[in-house]
């Protein structure tokens, strides 16, 4: 065992971040990264974040909103604990100095977001995420917690039924190490680089929910895919839901605001699960643009406004669609955005595995069910970041020593396959097997599936895995060798796929952003249910668990 700590919390995102602060005045806590803290993908969100603030606005309103919007699968006693302490993370960020937006009498300013009966997500113009990371970053430095950058996590190491560290590739080096702790924290963020056609930073690859499945940690309810309906066209860059919060309006080929037809109250600001496929729609059915995209039109809103809260987006649309929102319409198209599922933890994070948590994206509490509401995921890091250090805190009073037997039979293993792939001289390019993962994932995990599309990239995805195992990087230098990374990356991503396509393959429904078109309609009676996923040595065995109801009846869903 090369190092020791209490802590490791993988992911140096808001939600690993913020753990750390939790946790930093009384333990020993390192945060491992495999970028620098500031280009983890927090940065890239946004439109904002979620939070009752106003006398008008109430928690319990925020509540219903979450769980409509998720088609009834999110668990209402998590979404009670997101929206009672959305006010607290919001406040106690901007005190850290968050720069949000304000209103003329000076308080923080909300914006309407899709599927929100009051518009409460709180912004900093177009570039929420970059504020709020920096400040929690900031905070997590004057704490003192100690970060281990440019590292890449390959396993976790588990003692019966506990976990006692992680393996991790120290980048610049090619050095396996072994670091063990009493408690790990999984906060690695979404896999949306499993699609092609996605909002995603190259690193979102779900490293820490790939060594979980690996470990034999279920995955929960992966199949739900959320896909933001305004992406780039061209690029898929995130054109945020905020255009359309400020009064964006969506436009087919015939210049009709077409979601008259799909959600005639909330019109644009339906939740994302409906604009998408509301868009694929019209796209379908030829109503779009030349090769299949509508537009965002953003001009009656005037040029100082755009200016002012949306500055992002129009830079974005200039240096990448060569056009100026403030005169022209923004093509834009549906694009994989952020990931419902993931390792199965309860409220407080906690894994069938004791020692491990999850936090945030990676981890499916499941507070966001079938369909996530914009502005809630922010939140979610903010605020569960803070409930997960607490109760990894508590846990650390009576946690033991990790193993370093353990640890140290893990690197060993961890060193003998990491060589295997770096000196297979002969095989075939990764790179070919990512792309034709993304044409599986694409063309048949999308908007819309079926069971003879999934069943297709099911054999597909099997066939890629086998593939990979026979893969060669053409470089077997140790240092910064990212060729290894990428293909480390790539397992993880074919291991995920897999569990994506079972479990929309087995659920016989439509619900939220699954959508299938053989089963177009909700089934509670068979599948109010979530579904979870474990790797066993017989292969992926698929179960299902009990949604926490309560507060609210589930219902239909409409806009
Ligand atoms: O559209 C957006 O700005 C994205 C926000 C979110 O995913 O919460």
């Amino acid at each position: 065992m090369d190092y020791l700590h209490d802590v490791v919390v993988v992911g140096a995102g808001l939600s690993g971040l913020r753990v750390a602060i939790e946790l930093a005045d009384s333990f020993d806590v390192v945060v491992l990264t495999k970028v620098h803290p500031l280009r983890s993908h927090s940065v890239a969100a946004q439109g904002g974040i979620n939070a009752a603030l106003r006398p008008d606005d109430s928690w319990e309103s925020h509540a219903f909103d979450t769980v409509k919007g998720s088609d009834y699968l999110a668990d209402q006693d998590v979404v009670e604990v997101l929206a009672r302490n959305a006010p607290l993370a919001v406040i106690e960020n901007e005190r850290w100095g968050t720069a949000f937006s304000r209103t003329p009498d000076g308080r923080i300013a909300q914006r309407p977001f899709g599927g929100a009966g009051f518009p409460r997500t709180c912004y900093a113009a177009d570039r929420t995420g970059h504020n709020l990371l920096h400040t929690t970053y900031e905070q997590a430095l004057r704490r003192g917690v100690h970060f281990y950058e440019e590292w890449f996590v390959t396993s976790l190491v588990r003692c019966g039924d506990r976990v006692c560290g992680v393996t991790a590739l120290k980048i610049p080096t090619g050095q396996v190490h072994g670091i063990g702790a009493r408690a790990v924290v999984i906060a690695t963020g979404g896999f949306g680089r499993i699609y092609g056609n996605s909002t995603n930073a190259l690193i979102n690859t779900g490293d820490g929910a790939a060594v979980c499945l690996r470990t034999g940690v279920p995955l929960k309810d992966m199949e739900f895919v959320q896909f933001h309906p305004t992406t780039l066209y061209g690029s898929n860059i995130l054109i945020t839901e905020g255009a359309r919060g400020e009064g964006g309006h969506l436009l087919n080929a015939d210049g009709e605001r077409f979601m008259q037809r799909y959600a005639p109250e909330k019109m644009e600001l339906a939740p994302r699960d409906i604009v998408a496929r509301a868009i694929r729609t019209e796209i379908i059915e030829g109503r779009g643009f030349e090769d299949g995209y509508v537009h965002l039109d953003l001009r009656h809103l005037g040029a100082d406004r755009i200016k002012e809260r949306l500055p992002g987006i129009r830079e974005i649309c200039i240096h990448f669609a060569g056009i100026d929102p403030i005169d022209e319409p923004i093509p834009v198209v549906p694009g994989q955005h952020y990931s419902m599922g993931g390792i199965d933890c309860n409220v407080r994070g906690e894994t069938v595995l004791s020692g491990l948590y999850a936090v945030g994206e990676t981890a499916c509490m499941s507070v966001h069910g079938a369909n996530r509401l914009g502005g809630n995921s922010l939140l979610e890091t903010l605020v569960f970041g803070r409930v997960v250090g607490q109760a990894v805190g508590e846990y650390l009073k009576s946690a033991s020593s990790p193993d370093s037997a353990a640890v140290d039979e893990q690197v060993f293993s961890e060193r003998q396959r990491l060589q295997r792939i770096l000196m297979r001289e002969r095989g075939e390019s990764p790179a070919t097997i990512r792309k034709a993962m993304h044409r599986a994932m694409d063309e048949y995990a999308g908007v819309f599936r079926d069971a003879e599309g999934l069943t297709h990239a099911f054999r597909e995805i099997g066939r890629l895995r086998e593939r990979y195992q026979k893969v060669a990087l053409g470089d077997s230098d140790e240092r910064f060798n990212y060729a290894l990374i990428r293909t480390l990356e790539l397992g993880n991503m074919l291991d995920l796929a897999e569990t994506i396509v079972l479990g929309a393959l087995k659920r016989e429904e439509s619900r939220g952003a699954h959508w299938r078109t053989d089963f177009p309609a909700r089934d509670d009676k068979r599948f109010l249910k979530h579904t979870l996923i474990t790797k066993t040595a017989e292969g992926l065995k698929v179960t299902y668990k009990d949604v926490t109801l309560g507060r609210f009846e589930v219902k239909e869903r409409t806009y």
